[in-house]
């Protein structure tokens, strides 16, 4: 069976990483015959500069048709002025929610080669292996109604409606309590329930699904706090599980903690196992074009694509080996140089990967 990948770069540095995530797949492919397939696609600014939408009906065909979609980054200044349906951020938010790709997982590791990169001590984060699963279809982000109205006094007012019913917080609960029970057990949602009815109920059905996973131990936190543990602590978590706008926010701190955003990451499910795999950070349009964006996150996206959506995994610990190997050889991006590493660019990156493939 051949599995199809619909590949879409994207906008800012998307470009570039991918095709240092490419060329590694590429060489994976042939040496292990994975038979993988791949098409091209466009999404976000890219997409619209081309068709006039930022997830065109080609895309959407195309991302249906696929059995993974790998994803760059989207977004940059030239598109920031659009109106708000027709931005690049628009066409990402389109493909998670017409795959109902509802579980996105964020892992934060830290890899013991960049201890010293954390803005936090070593010994606080050394050893650091957390998991974020985050709603990715609900909340705020798509709630109604939305918008921008006129109050009968004349001044503006905007507006947004956060809602979670119980069946979207039931499967995002069962994916998270899954991966606790294949991780450390521990399992902490984060909530703010002592303001928002809608994360009270978030709460409720939480624990009432812990009944059914007596084995993961479930703990509540409000997202403030989780916050603060987060720089505070944050080896006291295993898997974190949250809303979609917390989750937002939480891993890209989470992130941070590990050195560098450029590391890590991301794979967003549906109930049937299909995914869309992309690094955490964005497009990093100021950096777009230097030829010096790290481009590990995206490889290791690839890593995630062939254990989670083509079960894979021997696979994709190789890709996982190869990135430690680089490292072990001092290879580092500016992102996470530090004094007496070898500086490289993304396709030396790319390239030193490649070589700790074998
Ligand atoms: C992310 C990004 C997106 C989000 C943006 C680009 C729409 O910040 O994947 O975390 O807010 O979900
Ligand atoms: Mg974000």
């Amino acid at each position: 069976m051949t599995k199809k990948i619909a590949v879409l770069a994207g906008d800012g540095i998307g470009p570039e990483i991918m095709a240092e995530a490419m060329k590694v797949l590429n060489v994976l492919n042939s040496q292990m015959n994975l038979e993988l397939e791949f098409e091209n696609g466009l999404i976000g600014g890219a997409a619209y500069d081309e068709y006039g939408s930022p997830f065109p009906q080609q895309t959407i065909d195309l991302v249906k048709a696929a059995d993974a979609i790998l994803l760059g980054a989207v977004g940059g200044k030239k598109w920031e002025s659009l109106e708000i349906a027709l931005r690049p951020e628009k066409g990402l938010l389109g493909l998670r929610s017409t795959l109902n790709l509802f579980s996105n997982l964020r892992p934060a590791i830290l890899y013991p080669q960049l201890a010293n990169a954390s803005s936090l001590k070593a010994e606080l984060v050394s050893g650091l292996d957390l998991m974020i699963v985050r709603e990715l279809t609900g909340g705020i982000y798509f709630g109604q109604p939305r918008g921008i109205r006129l109050l009968e006094n004349g001044e503006r007012q905007g507006f947004n409606t956060a809602v979670y019913s119980e069946s979207e917080i039931r499967r995002i609960g069962h994916s998270a309590f899954k991966i606790a029970q294949k991780r450390n057990k521990k399992l902490c949602s984060v909530d703010k329930a002592n303001v928002l009815e809608c994360t009270e109920l978030w709460r409720e059905i939480m624990t009432e699904l812990n009944q059914y996973y007596p084995d993961v131990e479930l703990s509540h936190m409000y997202v403030d706090n989780a916050a603060m543990q987060l720089v505070r602590a944050p080896k006291q978590f295993d898997v974190i599980v949250t809303s979609n706008l917390f989750g937002d926010i939480l891993s890209d701190a989470a992130a941070m903690l590990t050195g560098s955003i450029g590391m890590l990451p991301s794979a967003s499910l549906n109930e049937t196992g299909k995914g869309m795999y992309e690094p955490i950070h964005g497009s990093a349009p100021d950096i777009a074009g230097k030829g010096i964006a790290n481009p590990i996150a995206t490889i290791l996206s690839v890593a995630m694509m062939l254990r989670y959506t083509f079960n894979l995994s021997e696979a994709a610990e190789r890709i996982e080996l190869a990135v430690n190997r680089a490292l072990n050889a001092n290879k580092r991006t500016s992102d996470i140089y530090s004094e007496g590493m070898i500086k490289v660019s993304t396709v030396e990156m790319g390239d030193a990967i490649i070589a700790g493939l074998n």
